[in-house]
């Protein structure tokens, strides 16, 4: 009896760990969000951020808030709204294995956006200060947080 009740409660236990992402199948979930963030990841527009190499827990947060109303992104809203926990940890799995290409910044403000990226990596605390950061840049100037944005994603992984 003390052993059935141990063994229950292990396997509700390992019922509950979280699904890791399987690569392979979230190639195959894929297809809808290559029309905007291209089929590797690495978006052609702008407009579109690129997910390609972006950190695994990263994304399956972003991808998370979208779905449930947390980060409004209207235009994405409709193809994560169905997605279950499990397939968004196939698709993070899959986008963050792929290799980012670069190219996106412009010339002139990838020294600004450097120089604000290793004042944020000399403060210790990073997590916290990288988005207090990214907040002060839109505050402040769109120059600085374009500079900061795209100089520094191809390099930095949000985890
Ligand atoms: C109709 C176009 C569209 C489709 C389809 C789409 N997205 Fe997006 N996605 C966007 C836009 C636009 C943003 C950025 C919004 C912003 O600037 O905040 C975004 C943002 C994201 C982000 C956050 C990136 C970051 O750097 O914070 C992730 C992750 C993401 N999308 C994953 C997906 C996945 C996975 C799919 C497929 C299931 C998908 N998207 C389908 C338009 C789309």
């Amino acid at each position: 009896m003390k052993n059935l009740l141990i063994s229950l409660i292990v396997s509700a236990g390992l019922m509950s760990v979280a699904h890791a992402g399987d690569a392979e199948a979230g190639k195959a979930k894929s297809a809808t969000c290559a029309a905007c963030h291209g089929a590797d990841g690495n978006s052609l527009a702008p407009t579109f951020p690129k997910i390609a190499g972006q950190g695994e827990r990263y994304l399956i947060k972003q991808i998370k808030d979208i779905r449930d109303g947390n980060r409004q992104v209207p235009s994405m809203a409709p193809f994560v709204a169905g997605l279950s926990d499990a397939d968004i940890a196939d698709l993070a799995a899959y986008f963050s294995a792929q290799v980012p290409t670069t190219g996106g910044a412009k010339a002139e403000l990838v020294e600004l956006g450097q120089r604000i990226y290793a004042r944020v990596l000399k403060a210790k605390v990073f997590r916290p200060v990288w988005h207090a950061t990214v907040r002060m840049a839109k505050a402040l100037t769109p120059l600085a947080s374009h500079a900061l944005l795209v100089s520094t994603m191809p390099t930095l992984r949000l985890s």
